[in-house]
Protein backbone atom coordinates (compact mmCIF):
# COMPACT_ATOMS: atom_id res chain seq x y z
CA UNK A 1 0.00 0.00 0.00
CA UNK A 2 2.71 2.28 0.91
CA UNK A 3 4.59 1.89 -2.93
CA UNK A 4 1.26 3.27 -3.87
CA UNK A 5 1.17 6.15 -1.86
CA UNK A 6 4.97 6.88 -2.73
CA UNK A 7 4.47 6.50 -6.51
CA UNK A 8 1.45 8.93 -6.06
CA UNK A 9 3.80 11.50 -4.46
CA UNK A 10 5.94 10.94 -6.78
CA UNK A 11 4.15 11.73 -9.77
CA UNK A 12 2.63 14.50 -7.90
CA UNK A 13 5.93 15.95 -7.50
CA UNK A 14 6.86 15.51 -11.24
CA UNK A 15 3.20 17.30 -12.28
CA UNK A 16 3.90 20.42 -10.49
CA UNK A 17 7.21 20.46 -12.06
CA UNK A 18 6.45 19.84 -15.79
CA UNK A 19 5.96 22.71 -17.82
CA UNK A 20 5.02 21.89 -20.86
CA UNK A 21 2.32 19.46 -22.10
CA UNK A 22 4.57 17.36 -23.50
CA UNK A 23 6.76 16.70 -20.62
CA UNK A 24 3.21 15.64 -18.72
CA UNK A 25 2.07 13.31 -21.76
CA UNK A 26 5.59 11.77 -20.81
CA UNK A 27 4.71 11.80 -17.00
CA UNK A 28 0.81 10.14 -17.68
CA UNK A 29 2.57 7.03 -20.11
CA UNK A 30 5.12 6.31 -16.99
CA UNK A 31 2.23 6.33 -14.84
CA UNK A 32 -0.90 5.36 -16.23
CA UNK A 33 0.20 3.56 -19.62
CA UNK A 34 -0.35 -0.11 -20.15
CA UNK A 35 3.55 -0.34 -19.56
CA UNK A 36 3.25 2.16 -16.51
CA UNK A 37 4.10 1.81 -12.80
CA UNK A 38 0.84 1.85 -11.21
CA UNK A 39 -0.42 -0.91 -14.27
CA UNK A 40 2.89 -2.52 -13.11
CA UNK A 41 1.90 -2.50 -9.43
CA UNK A 42 -1.25 -4.85 -10.41
CA UNK A 43 0.62 -7.71 -11.51
CA UNK A 44 1.50 -8.04 -8.11
CA UNK A 45 -1.70 -8.71 -6.77
CA UNK A 46 -1.05 -12.12 -7.36
CA UNK A 47 1.38 -12.22 -4.56
CA UNK A 48 -0.49 -10.84 -1.75
CA UNK A 49 -2.51 -13.35 -0.01
CA UNK A 50 -6.14 -13.47 -0.81
CA UNK A 51 -8.05 -11.27 1.76
CA UNK A 52 -5.58 -8.25 1.41
CA UNK A 53 -6.00 -8.05 -2.86
CA UNK A 54 -9.62 -6.52 -3.17
CA UNK A 55 -8.91 -3.75 -0.72
CA UNK A 56 -5.23 -3.65 -2.85
CA UNK A 57 -7.07 -3.46 -6.16
CA UNK A 58 -9.68 -0.91 -4.77
CA UNK A 59 -7.09 1.58 -3.48
CA UNK A 60 -4.60 1.43 -6.93
CA UNK A 61 -7.90 1.56 -9.05
CA UNK A 62 -8.68 5.23 -6.70
CA UNK A 63 -4.86 6.10 -6.93
CA UNK A 64 -4.70 5.60 -10.43
CA UNK A 65 -8.04 7.84 -11.05
CA UNK A 66 -6.95 10.59 -9.28
CA UNK A 67 -3.96 10.69 -10.53
CA UNK A 68 -5.93 11.10 -13.79
CA UNK A 69 -7.84 13.51 -12.87
CA UNK A 70 -4.71 15.64 -11.75
CA UNK A 71 -3.15 15.00 -15.21
CA UNK A 72 -5.81 16.81 -16.90
CA UNK A 73 -5.91 19.71 -14.36
CA UNK A 74 -2.15 20.31 -14.78
CA UNK A 75 -2.52 19.60 -18.49
CA UNK A 76 -5.31 22.56 -18.82
CA UNK A 77 -3.03 24.77 -16.95
CA UNK A 78 0.15 24.24 -18.74
CA UNK A 79 -1.52 24.46 -21.67
CA UNK A 80 -3.04 27.62 -20.97
CA UNK A 81 0.37 28.85 -20.00
CA UNK A 82 1.84 27.53 -23.26
CA UNK A 83 -0.39 29.42 -25.61
CA UNK A 84 0.27 32.70 -23.15
CA UNK A 85 4.16 32.07 -24.54
CA UNK A 86 3.65 31.66 -27.61
CA UNK A 87 1.13 34.68 -27.87
CA UNK A 88 4.15 36.87 -26.22
CA UNK A 89 6.71 35.67 -28.69
CA UNK A 90 4.79 35.88 -31.46
CA UNK A 91 3.10 39.36 -30.48
CA UNK A 92 3.11 42.64 -33.26
CA UNK A 93 4.14 45.65 -31.82
CA UNK A 94 1.59 47.41 -34.15
CA UNK A 95 3.14 50.76 -33.44
CA UNK A 96 6.58 50.44 -35.05
CA UNK A 97 6.53 52.08 -38.50
CA UNK A 98 5.82 49.86 -41.52
CA UNK A 99 8.43 48.92 -44.32
CA UNK A 100 7.48 51.42 -46.84
CA UNK A 101 6.85 49.83 -50.60
CA UNK A 102 7.90 51.92 -53.55
CA UNK A 103 4.86 53.31 -54.97
CA UNK A 104 4.51 52.92 -58.51
CA UNK A 105 3.30 55.41 -61.35
CA UNK A 106 2.26 55.48 -64.79
CA UNK A 107 4.66 55.51 -67.81
CA UNK A 108 4.87 59.31 -68.84
CA UNK A 109 3.53 57.78 -72.54
CA UNK A 110 0.81 56.01 -71.18
CA UNK A 111 -0.27 58.97 -68.98
CA UNK A 112 -0.23 61.16 -71.90
CA UNK A 113 -2.26 58.47 -74.27
CA UNK A 114 -4.61 58.84 -71.70
CA UNK A 115 -4.79 62.51 -71.91
CA UNK A 116 -4.88 62.31 -75.38
CA UNK A 117 -7.93 59.70 -75.42
CA UNK A 118 -9.55 62.05 -73.22
CA UNK A 119 -9.34 65.28 -75.35
CA UNK A 120 -10.41 63.33 -78.55
CA UNK A 121 -13.38 61.12 -76.99
CA UNK A 122 -14.48 64.84 -75.75
CA UNK A 123 -14.29 65.74 -79.49
CA UNK A 124 -17.20 62.60 -80.10
CA UNK A 125 -14.05 60.17 -81.50
CA UNK A 126 -14.50 56.65 -81.08
CA UNK A 127 -11.62 54.70 -80.38
CA UNK A 128 -10.40 51.25 -82.17
CA UNK A 129 -7.77 49.31 -81.98
CA UNK A 130 -5.70 47.96 -84.54
CA UNK A 131 -2.70 45.41 -85.35
CA UNK A 132 0.59 46.06 -84.56
CA UNK A 133 1.82 43.45 -87.03
CA UNK A 134 0.10 44.82 -90.14
CA UNK A 135 -0.23 44.38 -94.06
CA UNK A 136 1.20 46.06 -97.06
CA UNK A 137 -1.87 46.19 -97.80
CA UNK A 138 -3.69 48.14 -95.37
CA UNK A 139 -0.34 50.20 -93.89
CA UNK A 140 0.51 50.94 -97.79
CA UNK A 141 -1.91 50.26 -100.62
CA UNK A 142 -5.15 50.93 -99.07
CA UNK A 143 -3.54 54.36 -97.99
CA UNK A 144 -3.22 55.26 -101.96
CA UNK A 145 0.61 54.77 -102.13
CA UNK A 146 1.56 54.47 -105.56
CA UNK A 147 3.70 51.13 -106.39
CA UNK A 148 7.52 52.37 -106.24
CA UNK A 149 6.90 55.70 -104.60
CA UNK A 150 9.62 57.84 -103.03
CA UNK A 151 7.83 58.19 -99.62
CA UNK A 152 8.08 54.68 -98.80
CA UNK A 153 11.65 55.50 -98.68
CA UNK A 154 10.29 57.99 -95.11
CA UNK A 155 8.68 55.27 -94.00
CA UNK A 156 11.32 51.97 -94.18
CA UNK A 157 9.81 48.82 -92.01
CA UNK A 158 10.50 45.33 -90.53
CA UNK A 159 8.84 42.89 -92.93
CA UNK A 160 7.29 39.61 -91.50
CA UNK A 161 7.46 38.14 -94.62
CA UNK A 162 6.60 39.75 -97.86
CA UNK A 163 2.98 40.51 -96.81
CA UNK A 164 3.68 41.30 -93.33
CA UNK A 165 5.27 44.64 -91.78
CA UNK A 166 5.32 46.22 -88.33
CA UNK A 167 2.92 48.90 -89.17
CA UNK A 168 4.72 52.37 -89.86
CA UNK A 169 1.98 54.39 -89.25
CA UNK A 170 -1.59 53.64 -87.17
CA UNK A 171 -3.26 55.51 -90.30
CA UNK A 172 -2.95 51.78 -91.03
CA UNK A 173 -6.38 51.66 -89.43
CA UNK A 174 -8.08 53.62 -91.51
CA UNK A 175 -8.76 50.75 -94.26
CA UNK A 176 -10.04 48.48 -91.89
CA UNK A 177 -13.00 50.30 -90.99
CA UNK A 178 -13.79 51.89 -93.89
CA UNK A 179 -14.52 48.58 -95.39
CA UNK A 180 -16.53 47.94 -92.48
CA UNK A 181 -18.49 50.89 -91.48
CA UNK A 182 -20.75 53.37 -93.35
CA UNK A 183 -20.18 57.21 -92.81
CA UNK A 184 -21.01 59.55 -90.99
CA UNK A 185 -17.97 58.23 -88.17
CA UNK A 186 -15.57 59.49 -86.30
CA UNK A 187 -12.40 57.30 -85.21
CA UNK A 188 -9.41 57.44 -83.44
CA UNK A 189 -6.68 55.10 -82.47
CA UNK A 190 -3.40 55.26 -80.58
CA UNK A 191 -0.53 52.68 -80.33
CA UNK A 192 2.40 51.59 -81.38
CA UNK A 193 4.67 51.90 -84.77
CA UNK A 194 7.92 51.11 -85.85
CA UNK A 195 10.07 52.25 -88.43
CA UNK A 196 13.61 51.39 -89.80
CA UNK A 197 15.06 54.40 -88.90
CA UNK A 198 18.84 55.14 -87.91
CA UNK A 199 17.86 56.05 -83.85
CA UNK A 200 18.58 59.44 -82.85
CA UNK A 201 17.18 61.75 -80.37
CA UNK A 202 14.09 62.68 -82.26
CA UNK A 203 13.74 59.28 -84.31
CA UNK A 204 13.45 55.91 -82.94
CA UNK A 205 12.50 52.36 -84.40
CA UNK A 206 9.50 52.12 -81.65
CA UNK A 207 7.54 55.01 -81.00
CA UNK A 208 3.82 55.99 -80.49
CA UNK A 209 1.40 57.49 -82.61
CA UNK A 210 -2.49 58.58 -82.41
CA UNK A 211 -4.68 58.75 -85.59
CA UNK A 212 -7.85 59.85 -86.10
CA UNK A 213 -10.14 60.32 -89.35
CA UNK A 214 -14.18 61.53 -89.55
CA UNK A 215 -15.93 60.85 -92.70
CA UNK A 216 -19.11 62.56 -92.84
CA UNK A 217 -21.40 64.61 -95.48
CA UNK A 218 -19.65 68.17 -96.55
CA UNK A 219 -16.12 67.89 -94.31
CA UNK A 220 -13.79 70.51 -95.02
CA UNK A 221 -10.37 72.00 -94.41
CA UNK A 222 -12.38 74.35 -91.90
CA UNK A 223 -13.44 71.17 -89.47
CA UNK A 224 -9.98 69.93 -89.67
CA UNK A 225 -8.60 73.03 -88.39
CA UNK A 226 -11.16 73.65 -85.67
CA UNK A 227 -10.78 69.82 -84.52
CA UNK A 228 -6.90 70.34 -84.18
CA UNK A 229 -7.30 74.30 -82.76
CA UNK A 230 -9.41 72.31 -79.95
CA UNK A 231 -6.85 69.52 -79.60
CA UNK A 232 -4.08 71.33 -79.29
CA UNK A 233 -6.01 74.09 -76.70
CA UNK A 234 -6.93 71.26 -74.39
CA UNK A 235 -3.71 69.67 -74.62
CA UNK A 236 -0.86 72.95 -74.47
CA UNK A 237 -3.15 75.77 -73.09
CA UNK A 238 -6.13 77.37 -74.47
CA UNK A 239 -4.16 80.40 -75.93
CA UNK A 240 -1.65 78.46 -77.84
CA UNK A 241 -1.29 79.26 -81.13
CA UNK A 242 -1.51 76.25 -84.09
CA UNK A 243 0.11 76.48 -87.94
CA UNK A 244 -1.09 74.69 -91.16
CA UNK A 245 1.22 74.67 -94.25
CA UNK A 246 0.49 72.48 -97.00
CA UNK A 247 2.65 68.85 -96.67
CA UNK A 248 2.20 65.71 -99.04
CA UNK A 249 1.14 62.49 -98.13
CA UNK A 250 -0.82 60.06 -100.19
CA UNK A 251 -3.66 59.50 -98.42
CA UNK A 252 -5.09 63.24 -98.44
CA UNK A 253 -5.53 65.90 -100.87
CA UNK A 254 -5.12 68.63 -99.33
CA UNK A 255 -2.17 67.41 -97.16
CA UNK A 256 -1.07 69.86 -94.17
CA UNK A 257 1.79 69.76 -91.63
CA UNK A 258 0.31 70.50 -87.86
CA UNK A 259 2.43 72.89 -85.74
CA UNK A 260 2.07 74.53 -82.27
CA UNK A 261 3.91 77.72 -81.29
CA UNK A 262 5.85 76.72 -77.98
CA UNK A 263 8.16 79.11 -75.95
CA UNK A 264 8.73 80.82 -79.26
CA UNK A 265 9.33 78.16 -81.59
CA UNK A 266 7.03 76.36 -84.06
CA UNK A 267 7.08 73.00 -83.27
CA UNK A 268 5.63 70.20 -85.81
CA UNK A 269 3.13 67.76 -84.44
CA UNK A 270 2.32 65.74 -87.38
CA UNK A 271 0.21 65.36 -90.45
CA UNK A 272 -3.16 65.86 -91.50
CA UNK A 273 -5.77 66.39 -94.23
CA UNK A 274 -8.73 65.96 -96.37
CA UNK A 275 -8.92 62.00 -96.98
CA UNK A 276 -8.26 61.17 -100.68
CA UNK A 277 -11.14 60.68 -102.56
CA UNK A 278 -9.59 57.72 -104.34
CA UNK A 279 -9.55 55.75 -100.48
CA UNK A 280 -13.12 57.06 -99.54
CA UNK A 281 -14.67 55.03 -103.21
CA UNK A 282 -11.77 52.37 -103.10
CA UNK A 283 -13.92 51.27 -99.77
CA UNK A 284 -17.19 52.20 -101.91
CA UNK A 285 -18.08 55.61 -99.93
CA UNK A 286 -19.70 58.05 -102.72
CA UNK A 287 -16.69 60.76 -102.56
CA UNK A 288 -19.32 63.04 -104.33
CA UNK A 289 -21.63 62.74 -101.30
CA UNK A 290 -19.28 62.03 -98.16
CA UNK A 291 -15.95 63.75 -97.50
CA UNK A 292 -13.71 63.67 -94.73
CA UNK A 293 -10.66 64.72 -92.52
CA UNK A 294 -7.28 62.78 -90.91
CA UNK A 295 -4.25 63.63 -89.05
CA UNK A 296 -1.67 61.42 -87.37
CA UNK A 297 0.45 62.97 -84.62
CA UNK A 298 3.56 61.43 -82.28
CA UNK A 299 2.66 61.02 -78.83
CA UNK A 300 6.05 60.88 -77.82
CA UNK A 301 6.36 64.52 -79.59
CA UNK A 302 3.80 66.09 -77.58
CA UNK A 303 5.36 65.13 -73.98
CA UNK A 304 8.58 65.83 -75.08
CA UNK A 305 7.03 69.27 -75.71
CA UNK A 306 5.37 69.35 -72.71
CA UNK A 307 7.83 68.45 -70.34
CA UNK A 308 11.00 69.77 -72.34
CA UNK A 309 12.03 66.06 -72.77
CA UNK A 310 15.43 66.54 -75.22
CA UNK A 311 15.83 63.17 -76.07
CA UNK A 312 13.30 61.01 -77.67
CA UNK A 313 15.32 57.64 -76.95
CA UNK A 314 14.44 57.82 -72.87
CA UNK A 315 10.66 56.63 -73.34
CA UNK A 316 12.23 52.83 -74.25
CA UNK A 317 15.35 52.57 -71.68
CA UNK A 318 13.12 52.56 -68.47
CA UNK A 319 15.87 54.32 -66.14
CA UNK A 320 13.74 55.24 -63.18
CA UNK A 321 15.71 58.54 -62.73
CA UNK A 322 13.92 60.07 -66.11
CA UNK A 323 10.85 58.48 -65.11
CA UNK A 324 10.26 60.01 -62.08
CA UNK A 325 11.44 63.58 -63.01
CA UNK A 326 8.32 63.32 -65.79
C1 LIG B 1 2.54 59.92 -90.67
O1 LIG B 1 2.94 58.90 -90.12
C2 LIG B 1 1.16 60.07 -91.20
N1 LIG B 1 0.50 58.80 -91.08
C3 LIG B 1 0.42 61.15 -90.43
C4 LIG B 1 -0.89 61.52 -91.08
C5 LIG B 1 -2.05 60.89 -90.69
C6 LIG B 1 -0.93 62.50 -92.10
C7 LIG B 1 -3.27 61.21 -91.28
C8 LIG B 1 -2.12 62.83 -92.69
C9 LIG B 1 -3.27 62.19 -92.28
P1 LIG B 1 4.76 61.21 -90.24
O2 LIG B 1 5.67 60.21 -90.87
O3 LIG B 1 5.14 62.64 -90.43
O4 LIG B 1 3.27 61.04 -90.74
O5 LIG B 1 4.65 60.91 -88.69
C10 LIG B 1 3.75 61.62 -87.86
C11 LIG B 1 4.40 61.92 -86.52
O6 LIG B 1 4.84 60.69 -85.92
C12 LIG B 1 5.67 62.76 -86.63
O7 LIG B 1 5.35 64.13 -86.62
C13 LIG B 1 6.41 62.37 -85.39
O8 LIG B 1 5.92 63.10 -84.27
C14 LIG B 1 6.03 60.93 -85.22
N2 LIG B 1 7.11 60.08 -85.74
C15 LIG B 1 7.31 59.66 -87.00
N3 LIG B 1 8.42 58.91 -87.09
C16 LIG B 1 8.93 58.83 -85.84
C17 LIG B 1 10.07 58.18 -85.26
N4 LIG B 1 10.90 57.44 -85.98
N5 LIG B 1 10.28 58.32 -83.93
C18 LIG B 1 9.43 59.05 -83.19
N6 LIG B 1 8.35 59.68 -83.66
C19 LIG B 1 8.09 59.57 -84.98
Amino acid sequence: MEHVDDLVEKAKAELMAASTTQEISAIEARYLGSKGTLQGLLKTIATLPKDERPAFGARLNAAKQALAEQIAARREIVRREELHRKLISESVDVTLPGVPLPQGRLHPLTKTARQIKAVLIGLGFEFVDGPELEDYEHNFAALNYPEEHPAFDEQMTFYVDDQRLLRTQTTALQGRVMCRRKPPFRIATIGRCFRYEAVDATHHHTFHQVDAFMVDESISLADLKGTLRSFAGAMFGEDVQVRFRPDYFPFVEPGVDYAILWQGRWLELGGAGLVHPNILEAHGIDSEKYSGYAFGLGVERIHMIRYGVQDLRHYLDNDLRFLRSV
